[in-house]
């Protein structure tokens, strides 16, 4: 049985003392009973050490939105795993779209980060999804295909069952079009399909795959009810607390 996990991914967005502040907001608007429900915050690498401070002791954990494959050494201005664990990350979004459209990144050069992020014991939240041009070609299911074996190269069956895979199609991203809950289940009992292929099916019932792109409170009980939606990669929605805790409250059975 996978439990849902929403995680916020809060791109460049917040200075030190807005991170703070939301923070502060989102602890008190998550007074309810989260369940099995797992809650992640990725704010920008400035604020992740002075996040971590302010929520010890509270079910929210702490993400990063990016890291480099290489421990140390001389690759300016970029951050390492080991860097990240030390700021109290557990997790790390890895391959978002806006990383590929805008700074070139490929499925190898997200692979390397992928098995990097795991040797290095943290949990990859690797995202996938087509562009609002492929789906109109009909082409998602190759596409997203060719990301998920991409990204997944060379990583064994007891590495994948552990990390988080995010359908999140490109066409819904900060666009406010969220596919349909259709939409959504359709590809993520392909990836399901795909990972139970490459490995078997007990692998792939037990990785979590979260839908991203444009989710909202009053969208996301709809996606999180089927069958093959594990959680919610939330952008725009988790800047607000009461936004993201209503996305959380909608994935809480
Ligand atoms: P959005 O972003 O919720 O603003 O569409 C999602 C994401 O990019 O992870």
């Amino acid at each position: 049985m996978r439990n849902k996990i929403i995680a916020g991914n809060w791109k460049m967005n917040k200075d030190v003392s807005q991170s703070l502040a939301l923070v502060g907001e989102l602890k008190k608007a998550l007074s309810f009973d989260l369940g099995t429900t797992k809650v992640i915050i990725c704010p920008p690498f400035t604020s992740l050490a002075a996040v971590h401070v302010l929520i010890k002791g509270t079910p929210i954990a702490l993400g990063a939105q990016n890291m480099y494959h290489e421990d140390e050494g001389a690759f300016t201005a970029e951050i390492s795993p080991s860097m990240l664990k030390s700021v109290g990350c557990q997790y790390v979004i890895l391959g978002h779209s806006e990383r590929r459209q805008y700074f070139g990144e490929t499925n190898e050069f997200i692979n390397k980060k992928v098995k990097k992020a795991i040797a290095s014991d943290l949990i990859p939240i690797v995202c996938v999804g087509e562009t609002l041009e492929e789906r109109e070609k009909n082409i998602t299911d190759q596409i997203v295909s060719t990301q998920v074996k991409g990204v997944l190269k060379d990583i064994p069956a007891n590495q994948v069952e552990k990390l988080i895979i995010a359908y999140e199609p490109v066409w819904a991203i900060g666009t406010g079009k969220n596919a349909t809950p259709q939409q959504a289940e359709d590809v993520h009992k392909l990836i399901r399909k795909l990972i139970g292929q490459l490995y078997s099916w007990s692998t792939a019932e037990q990785v979590v795959i979260q839908y991203g792109g444009s989710v909202k409170p009053d969208n996301a009980a709809d996606l999180l009810s089927q069958p093959n939606i594990d959680g919610a990669l939330v952008g725009g929605a988790c800047l607000k607390a009461d936004s993201f805790a209503s996305i959380i409250k909608a994935s809480v059975k």
